[in-house]
């Protein structure tokens, strides 16, 4: 059965061109500096958590990077972006998951990346499913770029309620196996020429597994 927030999802992508909603932007610099800041190479395996049309992924392709994978609630928006990459579609890797239900390969990626999907898990068991995937799917050593409205960004996006947040707010919720590596504002301003401010944040997951306590 198709869930409210899957339909919300796909509801969006089927009536409005991707370059109209608020969040869009043809220039993904702030992701590209951050992932730069990694030092990962274009063989290091990357998941764009709620991707949806964004264009990073083309980016991510026209620097050789040969091991992305786009996860996202709405096949719709994966398919605008899978049909404005024609063949370059094939070399991606594409999941149409709520994030909160996904159980990834274990230790599958060395970076996390989610711009404007964390913000709407407003619900604590939401974000503690998120992060179980991202535990889980995230190999020891490896990075997460969370990206969410800042403290002074926007109540609501997409007529949804989201939950702004600080790095150390972030922090919390990752826990101690993560370590903040950067933080960085970053003021987003949306086609209709509304200022957004986000709060960019990279954290780098101990290369120790952490050990379950019996
Ligand atoms: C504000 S848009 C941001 C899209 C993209 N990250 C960008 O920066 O252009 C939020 C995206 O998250 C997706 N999304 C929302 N909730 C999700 C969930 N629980 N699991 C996976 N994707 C989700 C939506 O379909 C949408 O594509």
């Amino acid at each position: 059965m198709t869930s409210p927030r899957r339909s919300h999802w796909d509801d969006v992508y089927t009536t409005k061109p991707a370059d109209t909603v608020s969040w869009f932007q043809d220039d993904p610099t702030p992701s590209l500096d951050m992932i730069a800041q990694t030092g990962l190479g274009i063989g290091d395996p990357i998941v764009d958590i709620g991707g949806g049309a964004s264009v990073l992924i083309d980016r991510l392709l026209d620097r050789g990077h040969s091991a992305v994978t786009v996860l996202d609630i709405a096949e719709a928006g994966l398919a605008v972006a899978r049909t404005r990459l024609g063949e370059r579609a094939g070399r991606v890797t594409w999941i149409s998951q709520d994030v909160t239900a996904w159980q990834p390969p274990q230790d599958a990626f060395a970076l996390w990346h989610d711009r404007a999907v964390f913000h709407f898990l407003v619900e604590a068991a939401d974000r503690a499913a998120y992060v179980r995937a991202l535990d889980c799917g995230l190999r020891p050593g490896g990075f997460v770029i969370l990206a969410p409205f800042s403290l002074t960004g926007p109540e609501r996006c997409s007529g949804l309620p989201v939950r702004r947040s600080s790095a150390a707010m972030l922090q919390a919720e990752l826990g101690a196996d993560y370590a903040l590596v950067n933080e960085q504002p970053q003021t987003h301003l949306t086609p209709a020429g509304n200022r957004q401010d986000f709060i960019w944040c990279l954290f780098r997951k101990s290369a120790r597994r952490a050990t379950v306590q019996s």
